[in-house]
């Protein structure tokens, strides 16, 4: 075992010689680890862990206060929290060029199991987080605890969602898009009213993009979320631009690559990605898989950097190019990449995390079909090509895990939606927004206009959440969480609605639907008696 102190001499000494770069001359006055820590993208044998320093770090210029140098920053990966047994260790610099983040990929760590980590510069030390490598490919775990969300809008609400997720311990969080959002304050207002303000103009510069960052990260439901477990990410639209399409900004901008560039420069430093998903130019390299052994495989897809164009100038529409067979909502060489990897994956669950709805939403009742040109169903025949790819694989069980929609739905999954006969093929989990939209309101699924004559869809909640899903071999269980309010922090997380996929048997079961209770909050006592997160809630 290496003693820290040993770690610093000897590892400065090192990097310093082999990279030929001074020393840092002093360190930061004040803690710079205001941004938290974080991990991510976890294989059999390592993980990415992440920090950026920090210290003052709403500065306008994006750079958090800190000196434009680099500075040496060590690392720690220990068996236990008082990294008493260390498992890996080094040193690792914190460059200007990347606002002083860190990206460290330790190696030759044990699969399956539970690790901490903490980063070090000068007298300060990072907070601890907890992570985990993945089980080795031969092995079928007995369980994954997962949780998934998206749409985190700061002004929107308080993030409450994200310290009942960490609470709940999952081991794996998929975060499907919209981490931050790129509006100047007050411009995109709750329902419910904004609760706080986003710092800054809206997002146009690197300096921009990194000071939105910044703001999110120094929320401390964040931190917590980010400390808990390791997390898989994907970026949707508002990271850069409200429905941006590859090229193509939401309105006219003669400046859009140089956003984009700029938005995905930001997304990368602030992330827990791998170094080989640093973007080139306007290019982030987003789509991968993370695998679970024998048990699962994610598959983390990009529907926005490669897509067409969306059909007939976006929004609800009866639309001819949505079934253009020409036209892709992932490009040819990811739909590509996606049905190998389908046929290749041979686990007992393949999960495609991806951003926008995926199954058929038709919001006209009579025989026009009105459909959302920004989702999967602006993209009828690349989605008909993906499913199927997976049919055509055999893919053992397929689920959709989905975000963008600010509600909760599930859905079963069809080759041809327009056929009341054709067989579920499928299912899709879709996670309502962490935030976005306010504290939204409890629901009767029974009256949604859409479940009527789209009998595909099972569900829906327009309360804001997240999903958490148990995966074994013989099913994968999912709890549709629900918090009454965002617009005070402290809500408790509610079990909503639960569906069972069983092995082998396409679509969903209902488990349980908790009561449509009234648009109402909780009362004052109910919100005394659930401010911890309830195990005993589950029917
Ligand atoms: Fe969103």
């Amino acid at each position: 075992m290496v003693s820290r102190r040993g770690v610093l001499v000897g590892g400065a000494v090192v990097v310093a010689g082999l990279f030929g770069r001074p020393a840092s001359a002093e360190g930061p006055a004040v803690d710079p680890f205001t941004l938290g820590i974080a991990s991510g993208d976890p294989t059999p044998d390592g993980f990415v862990i992440w920090t950026r320093l920090a210290v003052s770090p709403m500065a306008e210029d994006g750079l958090g206060g800190m000196a434009d140098r680099a500075y040496e920053v060590w690392w720690q990966v220990a068996h236990d929290e008082h990294f008493t047994r260390l498992a890996a260790s080094g040193m690792s610099w914190a460059e200007p060029s990347w606002a002083h983040s860190v990206h460290v990929e330790p190696r030759g760590l044990e699969p399956g199991r539970e690790y901490f980590y903490r980063f070090g510069v000068d007298r300060w030390t990072s907070p601890t987080g907890r992570t985990r490598t993945a089980p080795s490919r031969a092995t079928l775990p007995t369980s994954l605890e997962l949780a998934f969300l998206s749409c985190a809008q700061y002004e929107h609400g308080f993030f409450t969602g994200y310290r009942r997720i960490a609470e709940s311990e999952p081991e794996l969080i998929v975060h499907l898009g919209d981490y931050v959002y790129e509006y100047a304050a007050g411009v995109y207002n709750a329902p419910s009213g904004n609760v706080r303000d986003h710092a800054g103009p809206e997002t146009q510069t690197l300096a921009d993009y990194r000071q939105r960052f910044a703001q999110y990260k120094l929320d401390p439901d964040l931190q917590a979320a980010h400390a808990v477990a390791p997390w898989a990410v994907v970026f949707d639209d508002h990271e850069v631009d409200n429905n941006w399409a590859g090229p193509v900004p939401e309105r006219p901008n003669p400046r859009f690559e140089r956003r984009r560039t700029a938005a995905m420069r930001a997304y990368w430093e602030n992330m827990p990605l791998r170094n080989a998903r640093q973007p080139r130019g306007t290019v982030l390299p987003l789509h991968r898989r993370v695998r679970w052994g024998q048990l699962a495989t994610f598959h983390l897809l990009d529907t926005r950097q490669y897509r067409d164009d969306q059909g007939c100038g976006d929004g609800y529409r009866d639309c001819p190019a949505a079934s253009d067979p020409a036209r892709s909502i992932l490009g040819a060489a990811q739909e590509k990449w996606l049905l190998e990897g389908l046929r290749r994956s041979g686990a007992t669950w393949d999960v495609l995390a991806q951003q926008v709805f995926f199954a058929q939403r038709d919001r006209d009742p009579g025989p026009v079909l009105s459909t959302s040109q920004d989702a999967w169903d602006g993209y009828a025949a690349s989605r008909r090509r993906v499913v199927q790819g997976w049919l055509d694989a055999k893919v053992r069980n397929a689920v959709v895990l989905t975000g963008d929609v600010h509600a909760h739905w599930a859905a079963d999954v069809k080759l041809d939606f327009a056929d009341p006969h054709a067989p579920v093929v499928g299912s899709e989990l879709i996670c309502t927004s962490l935030t976005t939209g306010g504290d939204g309101a409890d629901s009767d699924p029974a009256t949604h206009p859409f479940l009527g004559h789209n009998k595909h869809l099972r569900f829906y909640n327009g309360q804001r959440g997240y999903v958490r899903a148990t995966v074994t071999p013989a099913e994968l269980s999912a709890d549709f969480m629900t918090l009454p309010y965002v617009h005070r922090a402290g809500a408790p997380a509610q079990r909503k609605a639960g569906f069972v996929i069983a092995d082998g048997v396409p679509g969903l079961q209902r488990r349980y639907l908790r009561p449509f209770a009234g648009p109402q909050s909780l009362s004052p006592q109910d919100q005394a008696d659930h401010t911890v997160w309830a195990e005993t809630e589950r029917p």
